[in-house]
């Protein structure tokens, strides 16, 4: 058989052979092309032919002999190395189940949103300093890779609404991946995780939060712990509060150690309005807070950086 580059050669010649068509007298142009045609079809089965043939080859046929029941020589299997779900992916899944647990939706968060999400939605004043507290990338159309995981918030508002008309409360946390513009060092990434919480009814009040927060960070660290909030301030909650934890003795913590683990507030009547939730009639709060500096506590590792390293023997160690 003949090999297939000298075949496609072969067609490339009557190609441009075909070509002389034109220069022939009318009368003799049919004869021609139908002798041109005959040979291009000629070669072109014996092309595809070649190229079966070449694929058959490549097919081994199974040899049910490669196997140590039959053959010694071979091992019993081979090892694998299978990998496994990052840290971080496996602490989100344990986040995500205990709020699960106490009944809460999950949503997930998109890495690439818009202005209108990151802040106008969330009660940013245009051209208020607020915005510039957090350090967004941009692309150049102007879309924002998120900075938390709040651009959720007038999203879910929306398609949940429908349950208060119902006498219904919205119970729904979003887990994402959020992006800062950071100069990145043991406690600061550029890329990171955070959980939303976002709870609307008519009667919720800021006591019913913190009741969540402490039964969700006693459920992830397995133990009783010391609550505390301070003031904090967000334009898209009203009043707006900080939540620590005392960091427990069993990882490392002194009395009156507290860790500010999230933000958190009463969501502010505009937000609710602008997603069409009368605000006169509903409340509802809201929180957000990194989920690395969780699972860093947890495992007292001291430099966020290991998380987006790839760095396998740090990774093993899960
Ligand atoms: N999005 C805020 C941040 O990343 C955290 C936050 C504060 C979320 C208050 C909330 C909230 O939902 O109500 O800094």
């Amino acid at each position: 058989m003949q090999n297939i580059e000298s075949l496609k050669l072969e067609l490339k010649k009557i190609n441009s052979e075909a070509a002389k068509i034109r220069d022939l007298p009318v009368e003799e142009r049919a004869d021609f092309g139908k002798k041109i045609n005959a040979k291009r079809q000629e070669i072109l089965a014996k092309i595809s032919e070649a190229e079966k043939a070449l694929l058959d080859a490549a097919v081994e046929p199974l040899d049910i002999t490669a196997w140590s029941g039959v053959n010694e020589a071979l091992p019993d299997f081979y090892p694998t190395d299978m990998g496994s779900l990052h840290p971080l992916m496996s602490e989100l899944d344990r986040v995500v189940d205990i709020y699960q647990m106490m009944g809460f939706d999950v949503v997930e968060a998109r890495q690439l949103d818009d202005e209108f999400h990151m802040f106008d939605s969330l009660n940013f004043v245009k051209e208020h300093p607020a915005r510039d507290g957090y350090d967004t990338f941009r692309t150049e159309e102007g879309f924002i890779p998120p900075a938390h995981t709040s651009t959720m918030q007038h999203r879910v508002l929306k398609a949940y609404r429908k349950k208060l008309e119902d006498g219904k409360a919205i119970a729904v946390v979003v887990p994402g991946r959020v992006f800062r513009n950071e100069d990145v060092d043991a406690t600061h990434e550029h890329t990171f995780y955070q959980c939303e919480g976002v709870y609307v009814s008519e009667t919720c009040s800021l006591g019913n939060m913190l009741g969540i927060l402490r039964e969700f960070f006693e459920k992830y660290y397995e133990q009783k712990l010391e609550i505390r909030t301070q003031p904090g301030y967000f334009p898209f909650t009203e009043p707006s509060l900080e939540f620590l934890i005392e960091k427990p003795k069993s990882l490392g913590g002194k009395k009156g150690d507290y860790l500010e683990m999230l933000g958190c507030g009463m969501i502010h009547p505009n937000v609710l309005k602008m997603a069409g939730i009368n605000p006169e009639k509903y409340h509802g709060f809201a929180w957000g807070g990194g989920i690395d500096r969780l699972v860093m506590l947890r495992y007292g590792l001291d430099d966020v950086r290991h998380f987006e390293s790839g760095n396998l023997k740090f990774l093993r160690e899960f």
